[in-house]
């Protein structure tokens, strides 16, 4: 997850969108310069701009509508999947989260293709404005890896590695760059596993249950919150305590 709000706020041309009412920072300055007032901290992601890679379904989806429903424009991308109607999904995405009078914009674009990120990044930034906030997620299965999964796992270490170092890259540009590991979580991706490996999953988490997208998600949105402003570099691990079982 990069935060990109300070970079960006100097980078893009300001809009009409971002300067919604919102929290007190300022333009360009370092994030210790103001204190956040904790009164307005659940504002401080309003008016700002989300890419949700994936955020046609699941995890994204919970996130794309945590965002929307707290103010914040959203870019949302998606790639087709053999048996699944992502595209359709996505039309009922970007429809919810206009109807909550948000901007959004939604495209197929395959993150593997340079070319297709950068030209669905900058269409974000002509129309919503900027691009403050970026989600990605790893998972528990990069600490506790089950069977047969090496090259998810691999690709989530990855993702953690990405994190940490791109935290020490960004820090001193005032972008905090942090990442969420979650357990398993109810979405379609899940039902495409065993029905023992689920069972097992709820046995041995400590609180006895498998995560709904939105106990991810609104993880995802306090770590882009200015309530999160001194996090960065870390994985947020949010798995019920699964990774607590032996
Ligand atoms: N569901 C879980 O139990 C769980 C647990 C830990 C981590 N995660 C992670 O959370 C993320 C979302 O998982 P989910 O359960 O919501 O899955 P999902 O299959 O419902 O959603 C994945 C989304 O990503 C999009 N996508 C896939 N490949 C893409 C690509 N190359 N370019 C652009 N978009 C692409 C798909 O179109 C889809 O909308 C994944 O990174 C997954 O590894 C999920």
């Amino acid at each position: 997850m990069f935060n990109f709000e300070h970079r960006f706020e100097t980078l893009t041309p300001i809009s009409p969108w971002i300067l919604a009412p919102r929290g007190a920072t300022q333009v360009g300055a370092p994030a210790t310069e103001t204190r956040p007032d904790p009164r307005r901290l659940a504002e401080t992601v309003q008016g700002r701009v989300a890419v949700v890679t994936g955020g046609a379904t699941g995890l994204g989806r919970a996130t794309a509508l945590e965002f929307a429903q707290r103010g914040t424009a959203v870019g949302i991308n998606y790639v087709d999947l053999p048996d699944r109607d992502v595209a359709e999904q996505a039309l009922l995405t970007e429809t919810a989260i206009r109807a909550l009078g948000v901007p959004v914009y939604c495209a197929k674009c395959d993150v593997r293709q340079r070319d297709d990120v950068e030209k669905f990044v900058t269409t974000v930034r002509e129309r919503l404005g900027g691009v403050h906030l970026i989600v990605n997620i790893a998972s528990h299965q990069a600490f506790r890896p089950g069977f047969g999964i090496a090259n998810y796992a691999a690709s989530k270490a990855a993702l953690i590695g990405l994190t940490r170092s791109a935290a020490v890259d960004l820090g001193p540009s005032s972008i905090n760059v942090n990442a969420v590991a979650p357990g398993f979580v109810k979405t379609d991706l899940l039902s495409t596993l065993p029905r023992e490996v689920l069972e097992r999953a709820e046995h041995e988490s400590v609180l006895g249950r498998v995560a709904e997208p939105e106990d991810v998600a609104r993880v995802i949105v306090f770590l882009c919150s200015e309530g999160a402003r001194h996090i960065t570099g870390q994985v947020i691990v949010v798995d019920g305590g699964l990774t607590l079982a032996s």
